[in-house]
Parts: C-alpha cells; sequence; structure tokens
C-alpha cells in the first residue's frame, strides 16, 4: 500500500425529509446565495422545500448553471455575491451545479484573474466560502469531494481544480429528489460511478485487498442496481443505494493508498469540450478502448476485474481480459448510453482537435504510469470509431 494522507469533513445527511436539516446546518445569520441549475428543482419543488426550511434568513437566488458549467456564467454569481455580501452558499442540483458553486466560493474571494484558479489545478486557492449542497443527481462524488470541473466557452477548455477547502461543509441525499431525473441522467449517473471506481482500481496490483474489494463491491453493486433503478425510478431502496454507491466511488476512500489512472476522464474532458457530449457518455465511449490499449500494462488487475467482477473464470488471461471489457462495453450500451463515436456523429476527422487539445491543456502523460501520451490517445479515439 502506498502511503497516503485522508481527510473528508463533509458531513452527510441521508434520507427522505432530509432537507429540513437545511434550518440546524446552515449558520442562522448568514446571507444565503442558493445556486441551482436549469428548471428541474423548480418544477419538482426541491428548491420550494429548500428555501422553505431556511426560514427567515436572508436568501438570494442564482439559477441557470449549465451542465457542464461555464466559467462565464459562474463569473457573474461570484459578481453577486460580492455585490450582495454573500456568506454562505448552497448548491441544490447535481455535479454541475455543486462543482459551479466550489468554483463561486472560490473565486469570490481569490485576488486576481480567476481563471488562475483552473490553470493552476485549485493550488493557488487560500481561501473559500463555506457552503453546503442539497444533492438531485447521484453520479459525480463531487458532493463528498473537493473537486470541480469548469469549462471556458470561449476557449473551448474544460478544466479541473482541487483544493481541501473546498469539501462541501454538509449535503443532503435525499433520494426521492431524484425521482424526476430522466433515465438518461440515471444512465449517465451510473457509468460515471463506474468509472470513477475504474480509474481508482483499474491499475497495477498495490498490495492494497481493503481498497480492492471496496471497489469490487462498488462495481458490483452498481452493475446489480444500475438496471433495476432504472427500470423501476421510484423503488426507494434500490434509488438509494445508487445514490450512496456513486458517493463512495469519489470521496477519497478507496482511492486511498493506490495509484489512479484517471486518462479517460482527462480525454472525456476535451471531447465533451469540442463536441458537446455528456460527461458519461464520453466516458462509456473511451474506458473499453482505453483499457484495451493499455491490455499489457493494466493485465493483472484486468484479470482480478474479470475474475472477481464478472466471474470470468475460462480461458488464458488474455482471453479473460477481452471478456472483460467486453462486458464492460455491454453494461453501459445495457444502460441505454452508446459506446462508439460513430454513435455520436462523430467520425476520424473529430479526433486531431481533440489531440490538438490534449497538448495544449499540458495533458501528455496521464495514467498511473504517466505513459499515455497524446499519440496512446489517438489511437483510443480511433478504436472508438
Ligand atoms: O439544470 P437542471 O434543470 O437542474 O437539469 C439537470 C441537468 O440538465 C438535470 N437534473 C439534475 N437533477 C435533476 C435533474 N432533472 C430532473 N430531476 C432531477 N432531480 O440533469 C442534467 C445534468 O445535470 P449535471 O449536474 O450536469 O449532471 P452530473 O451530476 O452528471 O454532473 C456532470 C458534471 O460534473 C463533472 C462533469 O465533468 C460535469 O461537468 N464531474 C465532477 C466531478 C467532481 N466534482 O468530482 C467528477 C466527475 O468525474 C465529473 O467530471
Ligand atoms: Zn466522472
Amino acid at each position: 500500500m502506498q502511503d497516503f494522507s485522508f481527510y473528508n469533513p463533509t458531513r452527510i445527511e441521508f434520507g427522505a425529509g432530509k432537507i429540513a436539516q437545511l434550518q440546524q446546518l446552515v449558520p442562522s445569520n448568514a446571507r444565503v446565495l442558493i445556486l441551482f441549475g436549469g428548471e428541474s428543482a423548480m418544477h419538482n419543488g426541491t428548491l420550494d422545500e429548500v428555501t422553505a426550511a431556511l426560514g427567515n434568513r436572508e436568501v438570494q437566488l442564482f439559477g441557470g448553471i449549465e451542465p457542464n458549467p461555464s466559467f462565464e456564467t459562474l463569473m457573474q454569481a461570484v459578481k453577486v455575491v460580492k455585490e450582495q455580501h454573500i456568506e454562505f452558499l448552497l448548491a441544490v442540483g447535481g455535479g454541475s451545479v455543486i462543482d459551479g458553486t466550489k468554483f463561486v466560493a472560490a473565486a469570490a474571494l481569490y485576488k486576481g484573474d480567476a481563471w488562475d484558479i483552473l490553470l493552476q489545478g485549485g493550488e493557488n486557492i487560500s481561501a473559500a466560502l463555506p457552503f453546503g449542497t442539497v444533492l438531485t443527481l447521484p453520479a459525480t462524488g463531487s458532493e463528498m469531494n473537493k473537486g470541480a470541473v469548469i469549462t471556458r466557452k470561449s476557449l473551448q477548455t474544460k478544466l479541473p481544480f482541487s483544493n481541501e477547502r473546498l469539501y462541501p461543509q454538509f449535503s443532503i441525499l435525499d433520494p426521492i429528489k431524484t425521482y424526476t431525473l430522466p433515465p438518461k441522467q440515471v444512465a449517465n449517473g451510473v457509468v460515471d460511478a463506474f468509472v470513477h471506481v475504474m480509474e481508482q482500481y483499474l491499475t497495477y496490483p498495490a498490495q492494497a485487498p481493503v481498497q480492492d474489494r471496496f471497489a469490487e463491491g462498488l462495481l458490483q453493486t452498481l452493475i446489480e442496481i444500475g438496471p433495476k433503478t432504472l427500470a423501476e425510478p421510484q423503488d426507494y431502496q434500490t434509488r438509494a443505494s445508487l445514490m450512496w454507491t456513486a458517493t463512495l466511488a469519489l470521496n477519497g476512500l478507496i482511492g486511498a493508498g493506490v495509484p489512479q489512472d484517471w486518462a479517460t476522464h482527462m480525454l472525456g474532458h476535451e471531447l465533451t469540450a469540442l463536441y458537446n457530449l455528456d460527461h458519461a457518455q464520453t466516458l462509456a465511449i473511451i474506458l473499453p478502448e482505453m483499457l484495451r490499449q493499455r491490455k499489457t500494462t493494466k493485465l493483472d488487475k484486468l484479470v482480478q476485474y474479470a475474475e472477481r467482477v464478472w466471474g470470468i473464470n475460462q480461458g488464458s488471461d488474455d482471453d479473460k481480459a477481452e471478456a472483460a471489457i467486453e462486458r464492460t462495453r455491454e453494461f453501459f450500451e445495457s444502460l441505454g448510453i452508446k459506446t462508439r463515436l460513430s454513435d455520436y456523429r462523430l467520425g476520424s476527422a473529430h479526433i486531431e482537435a481533440v489531440i490538438h487539445n490534449l497538448q495544449r491543456n499540458d495533458m501528455t502523460a496521464l495514467g498511473e504510469h504517466g505513459d499515455v501520451t497524446p499519440a496512446v490517445c489517438r489511437q483510443v479515439l480511433k478504436a472508438s470509431l
């Protein structure tokens, strides 16, 4: 096992009706800004419930944070925070709203050009406003981690950043608030959580048996409950399991003490920035071929994944790895998420722009060994056509 430092201060309030806890969780005299996305939180009543729970506090609203939240929109929120002397932020939504809120929390107190936060991956954040979240979409884990991903539309750039000051103070997870999700977003959430586990698990053996078993348990749970929660969106127990599984997939626990990959994510961000694919769609396209192109260095873990997660015990190591990669692709397809670039009307003519942007963003030595170069990414994309 590798050395590690593990710290996660986010309080989780999980269960039906937990939004009422905001009364105790948000400081009683704070000037609060509620940040949300499009119309969903208004239509399904979540926003009303949140404002009711906040009682007499001075509350303002900032809506319109888009999926793959943009620097351009978020800087408007930063302006509101400064002008209105906001003291506490409350994100109501999915990963995009929560990520956007993390950026606003840091940018509101940042002296200098806020885009530098992205250029330096968040290392230059020395203060952030306190914030909490009400999660409406199980997928990213942003509700219990210190990371975020922001897009600058004008530059077609999507960059991650993280900082210990960006853990939410609390997150409210009420599975009922996810019942209104369209099936596509539920499937996106299953795929995103699945790939988060894979990025931290499918590298090379690191004598970390408990991390491996945690990861395999999360993967098997997603395989089991993914189709079920799509078929029965209002089955509370299944939806509750999805919500907690997605949180555990990226709250730091399973990644402590093990090597991590993240090449699929970094390449996926470029596809979203250029061609506007959903985050999970990019992952479903890239992961299978990313594993295949790197089969030699990942073989030990691919075989373990095949045997323990998919129960594949026949054939050579290579046979097992191949079968596991195909089962992974079939799983994504079975959820309704297509796994080929051509399914999204992208062809070979779209690949070079992705490679160019990887280089521009210094994403040239990705993966657990730093050997995923733009040339490897080109191969992955060609194989994903
Ligand atoms: O905008 P509204 O109207 O709210 O609609 C949203 C949005 O269109 C809708 N939605 C959310 N909750 C709903 C709902 N519709 C009906 N009922 C509900 N209860 O869902 C759509 C997608 O929302 P979004 O927040 O964009 O999805 P997701 O949670 O998948 O977040 C994706 C973003 O998170 C980033 C991604 O890159 C992407 O920008 N990620 C953040 C990570 C992190 N912070 O750790 C890690 C991830 O790898 C990921 O990169
Ligand atoms: Zn992700």
